[in-house]
């Protein structure tokens, strides 16, 4: 099939390469001219596991190629992935302005029928003000379909994600329409996957409705690891009895400093303001959101109550990611956690694997935050560690190593990677988060 994706960003640049690599032509839009350029030459402005690699075989075999005009990529194919950016406007709500631009150009150059389909993430009923948009803007005997199809990449494992859904979620309202889905996912229903066609509304609510469920399950376990510091037992137990049971499910039980990233902090939020416009008070999803937020401060006050006071001291953080396998720090926990930090006076040392450079764009170097390239260098005559992101190699890390190199064998561990017992054993004075 020849398929045309809007936007290079994230999830379009991830669908358009493995559309391509599923056998498809693929068209990818992209504004950004350095971008462009950096695409073109095979390069992938982002990190993920094996994109560069698919990228660069599927320009090769000609199956993927990129440009900045919209009529060409409206004149190349019937079907039009709409996957433009979202953003969070000052209000809370998702910033449509560049999904409605670009739905204004497919209208001024279409000259037949189109399926027009939002993968971006959008507010319910984003799809009836498309399909306004291009009514007005497009020649009146035109046919075309507007339909939704919302993206579940994880950061990290996206490429693995396309390429396994869980489930595809279409929300259509023409029988065309379901049928140029039933043509585009074929590789995956010959294998068994179902398609999950639905009302374009309910699609997507879908979105928001899964990613607000992740964060209440993060939120929840936070609060119960709360009650568990206090009752003195470990919340990993309460977890793993939780989780075995299959309606709960183990899964993001996992407690900590709380959830961060482009995704679930912007989409909870949205979805507070979504319910709002229709006069509903989501305090379920409010009270979560605060969960989320003090969770950084309640780490920075234990580590406030373990050091006493903090001026001047030195202390060692591992970990600036939102998440381990992402150099992404987008309203990633360790921002408020460094910056509180820096408030008390301390001295900080920073490593993580992959997140450097983005960290250092909000927080550059300076007399009292420097960043080392080895997670051990940031030891050196600290009287603290502190783990904010639950990379595997921190889990691997050489205990004995650490400990002599310390001067105080302090560890704040803010997502819970190391094992308690065996920590002490080493000879830590070891704080987790409600163990
Ligand atoms: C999330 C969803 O998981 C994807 O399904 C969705 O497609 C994506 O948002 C999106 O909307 O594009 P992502 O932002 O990559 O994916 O991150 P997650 O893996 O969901 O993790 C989010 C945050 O929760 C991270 O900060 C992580 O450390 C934290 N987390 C996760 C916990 O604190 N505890 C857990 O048990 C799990």
């Amino acid at each position: 099939m020849k398929i045309t994706v809007i936007g290079a960003g994230y999830v379009g640049l991830v669908s358009a390469v493995c559309f391509a690599e599923l056998g498809n032509k693929v068209l990818c839009v992209e504004k950004s001219s350095s971008k462009l350029d950096e695409l073109s030459r095979g390069m992938s402005p982002i990190q993920e596991p094996g994109l560069t690699e698919i990228l660069d075989k599927n320009l090769e075999e000609g199956r993927i190629r990129f440009s900045d005009s919209i009529k060409e990529g409206v004149d190349f194919s019937k079907v039009i992935f709409i996957c433009v950016g979202t953003p969070q406007s000052e209000n809370g709500m998702a910033d449509l302005s560049q999904v409605e631009e670009v739905s204004r150009q497919i209208a001024m150059h279409m000259g037949e029928y189109k399926l027009i389909i939002e993968k971006s993430t959008v507010p319910v009923k984003t799809h009836e003000l498309i399909r306004r948009t291009i009514k007005r803007y497009a020649r009146e005997d035109l046919e075309f379909d507007v339909a939704s199809n919302p993206e579940f990449l994880r950061e990290g494992f996206a490429v693995y994600d396309f390429m396994n859904p869980d489930r595809i979620v279409i929300g259509v309202e023409s029988k065309r329409a379901v049928e140029i889905f039933q043509e585009i996912y074929q590789p995956f229903t010959e294998n068994g996957n179902t398609l999950f066609v639905t009302k374009t509304s309910a699609a997507e609510i879908i979105k928001y409705a899964s990613n607000s469920f992740l964060a209440i399950k993060i939120s929840y376990i936070n609060m119960l690891a709360d009650l568990a510091e206090k009752v003195g037992v470990d919340v990993d137990m309460i977890a793993e009895g939780v989780g075995r049971d299959k309606r709960i499910g183990r899964d993001f039980l996992n407690a900590g400093i709380g959830y961060g990233g482009s995704c679930l902090p912007k989409d909870v939020n949205a979805f507070i303001h979504m319910a709002e416009n229709y006069g509903l008070d989501f305090g379920l999803l409010k009270e979560t959101e605060k969960i989320n937020l003090n969770r950084r401060k309640q780490f920075l006050e234990k580590v406030e109550k373990l050091l006493w006071i903090n001026r001047d001291k030195k202390i060692a953080v591992w970990g600036l990611a939102f998440k381990a396998n992402t150099d992404d720090v987008r309203d990633a926990p360790s921002l408020g956690i460094v910056k509180g930090l820096l408030e008390t006076g301390a001295q900080l040392c920073l490593y993580d694997p992959e997140a450097m450079e983005n960290f250092k764009t909000i927080f550059s170097e300076s007399k009292k935050l420097n960043y080392v390239e080895d997670k051990y260098d940031a030891l050196h005559e600290s009287e603290a560690l502190l783990v904010l992101t639950e990379w595997d190699e921190f889990k691997e890390a050489d205990l004995k190593r650490i400990k002599e190199l310390m001067k105080l064998p302090i560890v704040v561990d803010g997502r819970n990677i190391f094992n308690r017992d065996k920590m002490e054993s080493e000879g830590f004075e070891y704080h987790g988060m409600g163990r």
